[in-house]
């Protein structure tokens, strides 16, 4: 256990359900994505404490479009993991989608305060998964169920970012596609390590036109290093597809479903 990383220990934390007793005082953060919602709990050292996920249908290219299904997700996953903690949270860091304008912005923060939680901090979703990820200046390929983010940061500071519709959601229309089944059972086969090489095979092009996406925000942008979060990263061999359309090094997270939740909850040093 001792040479297991935050983020890895916060993939387990959600996994299990299992919590660890906070040393000082807790932080919450909220996570609400196209494919899943997370909730994630540090204590005092930054260190994870427990968390929380639900497969999510509430929000859509950013926008949320399901508020009451948010509300009560949210609700929920806060009470789970105060259960799992025996600790009462009044307050959470919210993520949200980098560049969405103020009004979408407010949408993300009324869904967290009508969950019962007051908004402490409003993250954007890149600059939480650098914060787990201890990056300060550097590119965030962002691979989420809906959209491919691409936001550079220095300093902590998103400078420019986009997001365009292709993810996960796209990955598993195109398997439904090829393998004649129905979306759940093509999003369930998608995921099942199992089957990960005739996935990948499939679903390179989509992959690819991810990474042409990327390539072309990262124009101008050799110097930075660059990082591939999000949970449509998780074929082994995304990086190397990345890589070899941008021409640059990737570096793929492990876990990368969770650097942005853990990240959110986690404190700013800049
Ligand atoms: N083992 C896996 N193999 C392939 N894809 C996976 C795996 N695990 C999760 N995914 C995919 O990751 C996607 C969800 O990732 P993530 O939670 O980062 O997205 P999100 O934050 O909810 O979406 P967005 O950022 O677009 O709003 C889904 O499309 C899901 O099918
Ligand atoms: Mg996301």
């Amino acid at each position: 256990m001792s040479h297991t990383t935050p983020l890895h220990r916060f993939a387990q934390l959600v996994s299990t359900g299992d919590s660890v007793a906070p040393q000082g005082p807790v932080r919450l953060g909220v996570d609400l994505g196209t494919g899943n919602i997370v909730l994630a709990a540090v204590d005092g050292t930054d260190a994870p404490i427990a968390g929380a996920s639900v497969h999510s249908t509430v929000v859509r290219d950013g926008v949320v479009v399901d508020w009451l299904g948010a509300v009560k997700a949210v609700r929920g996953l806060k009470e789970v993991v105060e259960a799992r903690l025996g600790v009462r949270f009044d307050s959470a860091a919210v993520a949200v989608p980098p560049g969405i304008d103020a009004g979408t912005s407010k949408v993300f923060n009324n869904v967290v305060e009508a969950s019962g939680l007051e908004v402490l901090e409003v993250v954007d979703e890149p600059v939480a998964a650098a914060t787990a990820l201890g990056v300060q200046t550097g590119a965030v390929i962002d691979v989420g169920h809906g959209t491919t983010g691409v936001s550079i940061l220095r300093d902590g500071v998103v400078q420019a970012s986009i997001d365009e519709a292709t993810g996960g959601h796209h990955m598993t229309l195109v398997i439904a596609g090829a393998l004649g089944m129905g979306y759940e059972d093509a999003e369930l086969f998608k995921r099942d390590p199992a089957n990960a090489d005739l996935v990948f095979g499939v679903v390179r092009p989509t992959l690819e036109k991810m990474a042409t996406i990327a390539a072309r925000a990262l124009e101008g942008q050799a110097d930075l290093p660059i990082h591939l979060v999000g949970g449509a990263s998780s074929l082994p061999g995304t990086a190397q597809v990345f890589s070899a359309v941008i021409g640059a090094p990737v570096t793929a997270s492990p876990d990368p479903l969770f650097p942005t939740p853990l990240g959110t909850a986690m404190r700013r040093t800049s």
